[in-house]
């Protein structure tokens, strides 16, 4: 613990010292004090105000992969109550991958205006997400609320300042890389001699407390122990459980369930499709266990509850799990709807039209702004963040803002993807197109038992139980809602759109599924023009991409088969092929410059 201690003030010190100027240092250390001191007071003056945030987000979930969408190939009961009490987003953007639209959750960023916009982090690569970019959690925590991340980071750990808890996180339990094995919690990294590494960590330690353990029901429990915990008269919470479900494993055995689960779905024929299905089922526990722990400590009424995943399901290709983005367009890592849509709904006691289906275009990186609107929070102007503030739109379910979105402009992969309003122009693809075509199905002949009493499924949920006890009661058509929640598709064929060739526009309110290429009728319209123009001007703006090629000192192997922050470790020193320096406690690396730090102040700084 103490050690613990040293580490965070040598955080600090680090931060508030890499300016090189005596002076400047000076007035950091007393602005930190200062606002560490007003932060503080404010906590505790307004934490009774303010709503717990619980965002819970699912890792490469297919969009039709929920069954409040109208899918029968197995129930997400818990998921479609917790849609059917609060409002379905129909409309929420993402970027395609996991990296990226982290970053774009976490910063309210495109992720061309970050320098993420291009792949993931891969475990061994020396980079992630920029230093000076302020993440989310950073602003709750300075306007007092308690932030959590269990689960996902996959925002950087080549070096510990790129870790959560160094990004604005009280707490971190969970691993840092891209995923891990849901039982020993490993990677091994594809194509690589690296060994298999372990990434599970409690803050900054090492834990292998939960080894052998389902990681969806590890991460759930700890989501139910800290909201059991949570002293909420004193701080609202902020917290982002953030699964590996029902991402793939490691590829020696990417489709991981437990016996009891799997056997639910024993009519499901596809064996990797079987093992999803169980997969997310137990996902959408996990939600109606977080909930219900809300409703036990009676945080509910005070709380917004989202859920979401970060990108569309990958049907084929790496990590394929045979998820459903039906009847969408492409799939994770591609530019078409299947990539970029994700199933999502929220839940709040603040909205008026409770029970309906919001189409608004909302982009993941707006919830950095509606939520700190939520939370009474002004952001400084000069964050510029690129999302918007839809709290009030969607407090009252306006769905008239027009706005654009630019999904990603990748000049590596050399494609570009924007919305404005209605038209969506695509230029380019990703992976040689090997992902442009409509890639999931639903399934008419394999349904899940229980569909025969859907709505009695739903309503015999305790989600659905608790959240009509706090709505008193207000009644739902949830036939009606499944059915809005659908899209439609026309089954005629249109102009074929061929990306690697020309640009194509699709007009989205018609033509959700990306089937009728429309860019020869409108090419010289200016509207057009217009959307073009604006590309070319975000295109100029963008940030270099951070990626950074693979580094083989990350090699677990050194670091007693553990994923850390190796490029610290060698800085540290005394990394050797086969001797490991990694240790639960990673103080005593750090020494040294912890001393120089304290040293550096006696002598310097306060002359
Ligand atoms: C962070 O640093 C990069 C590179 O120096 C710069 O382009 C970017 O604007 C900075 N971001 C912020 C939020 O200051
Ligand atoms: C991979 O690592 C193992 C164990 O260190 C070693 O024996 C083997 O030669 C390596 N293979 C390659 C291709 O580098
Ligand atoms: C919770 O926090 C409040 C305000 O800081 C404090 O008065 C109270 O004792 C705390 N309750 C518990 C159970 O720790
Ligand atoms: C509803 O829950 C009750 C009690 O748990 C159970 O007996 C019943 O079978 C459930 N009905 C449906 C349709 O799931
Ligand atoms: C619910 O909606 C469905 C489909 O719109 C409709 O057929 C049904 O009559 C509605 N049920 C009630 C109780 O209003
Ligand atoms: C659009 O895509 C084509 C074909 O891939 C490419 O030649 C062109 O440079 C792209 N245009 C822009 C503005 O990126
Ligand atoms: C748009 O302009 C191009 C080139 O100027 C021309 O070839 C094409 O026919 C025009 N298309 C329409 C729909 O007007």
């Amino acid at each position: 613990m103490s050690c613990h201690k040293r580490l965070s003030t040598e955080t600090n010190n680090n931060k508030n010292n890499s300016n090189n100027n005596r002076v400047n240092n000076k007035k950091a250390w007393l602005i930190l004090l200062l606002s560490t001191a007003l932060a503080v007071a404010n906590g505790q003056a307004e934490a009774n105000g303010k709503p717990h945030i619980i965002i819970i987000m699912a890792d490469d979930m297919g969009f039709d992969d929920v069954s409040f969408r109208g899918s029968n190939h197995f129930l997400t009961p818990n998921i479609d109550a917790l849609a059917y009490s609060g409002v379905i987003l129909n409309n929420l953007y993402t970027p395609a991958m996991c990296t990226p639209s982290r970053a774009a959750l976490l910063t309210g960023k495109y992720p061309i205006n970050t320098g993420m916009q291009h792949y993931v982090i891969v475990n061994d690569q020396p980079w992630g997400l920029p230093l000076n970019e302020t993440t989310m959690a950073q602003i709750f925590k300075q306007n007092g609320y308690y932030t959590s991340l269990l689960g996902k980071w996959h925002l950087g750990m080549s070096r510990r300042n790129f870790t959560p808890t160094e990004r604005g996180f009280d707490h971190h339990f969970g691993y840092l890389g891209a995923y891990v094995d849901y039982y020993d919690q490993t990677l091994m990294q594809n194509g690589k001699n690296y060994s298999r590494g372990h990434d599970f960590r409690s803050n900054l330690q090492v834990s292998h407390e939960h080894v052998g353990e389902y990681l969806t029901d590890v991460l759930t429990e700890a989501a139910v122990q800290l909201i059991d915990q949570h002293n909420a008269t004193a701080k609202p919470l902020f917290l982002l459980l953030s699964h590996l479900a029902p991402h793939a494993a490691n590829d020696d055995q990417p489709m991981q369930a437990p016996a009891e689960e799997l056997a639910q779905f024993a009519y499901i024929k596809d064996e990797t499709r079987r093992y999803y299905a169980a997969m997310v089922s137990r996902l959408d526990k996990s939600v109606g266990r977080v909930i219900d722990a809300l409703a036990r400590r009676q945080l509910l009424q005070q709380s917004i509850v989202l859920f979401l995943s970060d990108n569309g399901g990958p049907t084929e290709g790496m990590h394929a799990t045979k998820a459903s983005n039906y009847p969408l367009r492409g799939q994770k890592n591609s530019p078409w709807e299947g990539g970029i849509r994700s199933s999502a709904a929220i839940w709040s006691t603040e909205f008026e039209k409770l029970g309906s289906v919001w189409r608004q275009p909302f982009y993941i990186g707006d919830l950095l702004p509606t939520l700190a609107e939520a939370a009474g929070i002004s952001l400084p102007p000069t964050l510029k963040v690129d999302g918007l503030n839809l709290w009030s739109a969607l407090k009252y379910g306006y769905e008239s803002v027009e706005r654009e979105i630019l999904h990603n402009i990748d000049e590596t992969d050399a494609y570009f993807a924007y919305t404005k309003g209605k038209w969506k122009v695509v230029n380019g693809t990703t992976v040689e197109g090997a992902y442009d075509g409509w890639l999931g199905s639903r399934h008419a002949t394999e349904i899940d038992p229980r569909a025969a009493s859907y709505e009695q499924v739903i309503r015999n949920t305790s989600v659905w139980q608790h959240l009509q006890e706090v709505n008193r009661g207000a009644e739902r058509n949830i036939t009606a809602l499944r059915q809005q929640a659908q899209l439609g598709c026309s089954e005629l064929p249109g102009t074929p759109c061929l990306p690697l060739k020309a640009p194509c526009l699709f007009d989205i309110d018609v033509d959700p599924c990306e089937l009728n290429n429309l860019y020869e009728d409108h090419r010289n319209a200016s509207f057009f023009l217009d959307m073009w123009d604006r590309i070319e001007q975000f295109a100029k703006q963008a940030h270099p991409p951070a990626n950074k090629p693979a580094d083989p000192k990350c090699d677990p192997r050194y670091y007693k088969n553990e994923w850390t922050w190796w490029e610290d470790e060698q800085q540290a020193g005394d990394v050797g092929v086969g001797t490991g320096t990694a240790s639960k406690c990673l103080c005593v690396n750090n020494l040294p410059f912890i001393l120089f730090i304290f040293l550096a102040t006696l002598t310097g700084l306060w002359l």
